[in-house]
C-alpha cells in the first residue's frame, strides 16, 4: 500500500510587520478591539516585489531543503491560493519556474481558506494511486491586496504569508494504529455554496472584469466554523480510526482565538494541544495551516510519531480536515 508521508515543512513572510495599533492611525479601531474580538496582534503585508508566487517560492525552497530534496526530485506542485499573480497561467507554474523545475504537474487549488486541506487531499490522492512520488503543497496568499483598506470589520482581520510540505510516496505495510504508519491517514472535505454570499470577493474576471474586494458577514461565519470545524475534525479521526484523545496537536485554520477555543471546547481537546499564530500572522487564509505547522515543527513542538490534525473553513463554504503521523 502505498502512503504519502510528510518529509518536509517550510514557510515565508513578507518583511513588513505592522501593529494593530498601525492600523488603528488608519481606520476606526483599537488594539484593545481587535485584541479581544480576535487575539490577534500582527500581520504581515507584502510590500513591492512580494507576491503570491514570490512567498509560495520561498516557502517551497525551505520546505524542499527540510525534506533533504533538490527542486527536480519534484513531479507535482499543487498551490492552493484565492489571491494568485495573475488570473492564469496557474502561480503553480510561476513557482515551477522560479524553483527551475523542467517538469511536473502544476496547478492551483481555489477553496479560500479550506485551499491548503483540499490540496492535501488532491496530492494525497494523487501520490496514492501512484501516479506521482513527490509533491509540493503549498498555500499562499497575498489577501492584503483584496482587502477593503476602509473597512474595520475585515482590514484588521487578515494578512499575507506562505507556508508549504513536502509529500513522499512509501510503500507501508503497516495498519494506520501501528506507530510506523507515518503519513496522511484519512482526509475529509466538504462544501455548501449555499453560504457563498457570507464570505466572497465582489469581482472577478467574469463578472466586473475587476479584481474586487473581500466581503463577509463576520458573525454568521463565525457560527458556521465552530459547528462545522468540530464536526470534520470527528469525520477524519473516525476515518482514521482513532480517538480523539489520540490527537497530539491540532493545527487549525488561524481566523480567530475564539473560533480556536470554541471548537477545541466542542471536541474536548485541551488548548495546549492547539498550534496558534493568528495572534502573530493573523488569517492568513489558505497559508494559516501550512505556516502554523511549520512553526511548530521547527519549534519541535511537533515530533516524529506524532498525530497532527489539521482543519480549515472558508468561503465557499468549504471545509476539510486532515490527519497525519508525521
Ligand atoms: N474595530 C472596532 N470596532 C469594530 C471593528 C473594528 N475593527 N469591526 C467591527 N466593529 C464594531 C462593529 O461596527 C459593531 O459595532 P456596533 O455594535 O456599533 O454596530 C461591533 O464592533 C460588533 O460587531 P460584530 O461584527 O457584531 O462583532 P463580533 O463580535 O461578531 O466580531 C468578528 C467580529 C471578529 C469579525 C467575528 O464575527 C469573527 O471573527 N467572525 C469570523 C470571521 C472570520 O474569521 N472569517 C475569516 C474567514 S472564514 C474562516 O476563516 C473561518
Amino acid at each position: 500500500m502505498i502512503r504519502a508521508v510528510l518529509t518536509g515543512t517550510g514557510s515565508a513572510l513578507p518583511a513588513r510587520r505592522v501593529s494593530n495599533a498601525e492600523l488603528a492611525e488608519r481606520v476606526d479601531t483599537s488594539d484593545e478591539w481587535i485584541v479581544e474580538r480576535t487575539g490577534i496582534r500582527f500581520r504581515h503585508i507584502a510590500g513591492e516585489g512580494e507576491t503570491t508566487a514570490t512567498l509560495a517560492r520561498d516557502a517551497a525552497a525551505a520546505a524542499l531543503i527540510s525534506a533533504g530534496l533538490a527542486p527536480g526530485d519534484i513531479d507535482l506542485l499543487v498551490l492552493a491560493t484565492a489571491t494568485p499573480d495573475n488570473t492564469f497561467p496557474a502561480t503553480a507554474t510561476k513557482v515551477q519556474a522560479m524553483l527551475a523545475i523542467d517538469d511536473c504537474v502544476a496547478f492551483d487549488v481555489a477553496a479560500v481558506c479550506s485551499g491548503f486541506l483540499y490540496a492535501v487531499q488532491v496530492a494525497d490522492s494523487m501520490i496514492r494511486a501512484g501516479a506521482h512520488r513527490r509533491a509540493l503543497v503549498i498555500g499562499a496568499e497575498t489577501f492584503s491586496r483584496i482587502l477593503d483598506w476602509e473597512d474595520r470589520t475585515t482590514c484588521v482581520l487578515f494578512g499575507d504569508g506562505a507556508g508549504a510540505i513536502v509529500l513522499e510516496a512509501r510503500d507501508s505495510v503497516a495498519d494506520v494504529n501501528d506507530p510506523g504508519a507515518r503519513g496522511v491517514l484519512a482526509t475529509r472535505l466538504h462544501a455548501d455554496g449555499r453560504h457563498n454570499g457570507l464570505l466572497f470577493v465582489d469581482g472577478g474576471p467574469s463578472t466586473t472584469g475587476t479584481v474586487g474586494k473581500l466581503r463577509m458577514k463576520g458573525r454568521e461565519v463565525f457560527r458556521h466554523a465552530v459547528v462545522n470545524l468540530a464536526a470534520v475534525m470527528e469525520e477524519a479521526l473516525h476515518a482514521a480510526g482513532l480517538p480523539t484523545d489520540a490527537v497530539d496537536w491540532v493545527v487549525p485554520h488561524q481566523a480567530n482565538a475564539r473560533i480556536l477555543d470554541a471548537t477545541a471546547r466542542k471536541l474536548s481537546l485541551p488548548s495546549e494541544k492547539v498550534v496558534v499564530t493568528v495572534d502573530q500572522h493573523a488569517n492568513t487564509s489558505a497559508a494559516s495551516v501550512p505556516l502554523a505547522l511549520d512553526q511548530a515543527m521547527r519549534d519541535g513542538r511537533i515530533q516524529p510519531g506524532h498525530i497532527v490534525v489539521l482543519e480549515a473553513m472558508g468561503g465557499g463554504f468549504t471545509w476539510g480536515a486532515a490527519v497525519i503521523r508525521v
